[in-house]
């Protein structure tokens, strides 16, 4: 074997070889460690069905628009502790304490309530007999048009039918 042959196999087998391979190494990209997670089903929010007004007159559209709106509200801020349905299950705790907020899904219940006292309590909060509030203020929060829609929509409560 002359030594030119030698010396382009130990390139080719020393060298250019190596290099390839490790290349090649470098460049594949690892497996995938474990397969695409499977997308998580949300559960669809089970909220009450509340009458909509269904007109195109004036009055009709501000109805609607205020218990959507009341509704956007009552379901981010107030379903905490008064329950997605509005009926007070919601806050075990404040029930221990004898601070269960009413059913705000029954007619008889909220009849005892005027749109003022409602308001009130609402603006200023609820405070047991010692002063302390069990029901937060929300007069920082909301203005007193988004506390009226939500009194709107809290009135619709007892029209719902079931959840849809
Ligand atoms: C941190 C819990 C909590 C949140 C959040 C909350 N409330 Fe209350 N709310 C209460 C409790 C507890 C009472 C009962 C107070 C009592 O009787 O001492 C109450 C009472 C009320 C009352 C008086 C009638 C009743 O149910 O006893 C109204 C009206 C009311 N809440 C509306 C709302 C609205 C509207 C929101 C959302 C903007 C809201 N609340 C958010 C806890 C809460």
């Amino acid at each position: 074997m002359n030594r030119y042959v030698i010396y382009t196999s130990l390139l080719i087998f020393g060298v250019v070889l190596p290099l390839a391979l490790i290349t090649a190494w470098l460049i594949t990209p690892p497996p995938d460690p474990s397969p695409p997670p499977a997308p998580v089903a949300i559960p669809k929010l089970r909220l009450p069905k509340v009458p909509l007004p269904t007109g195109n007159d004036p009055e009709s559209i501000v109805l609607r628009q205020s218990i959507l709106n009341g509704e956007r509200i009552y379901q981010r801020l107030c379903y905490h502790c008064h329950g997605r349905q509005g009926k007070g299950d919601s806050n075990e705790y404040m029930a221990s304490i004898g601070h269960k907020p009413a059913d705000h899904s029954d007619l008889a219940t909220m009849q005892k309530l005027s749109d003022e006292e409602f308001f009130v309590a609402l603006r200023d909060g609820v405070k047991d007999e010692r002063g302390w509030l069990t029901m937060p203020p929300w007069a920082s929060v909301l203005t007193s048009r988004e506390m009226r829609d939500v009194i709107v929509y809290v009135r619709h409560l007892p029209l719902a039918t079931s959840p849809n």
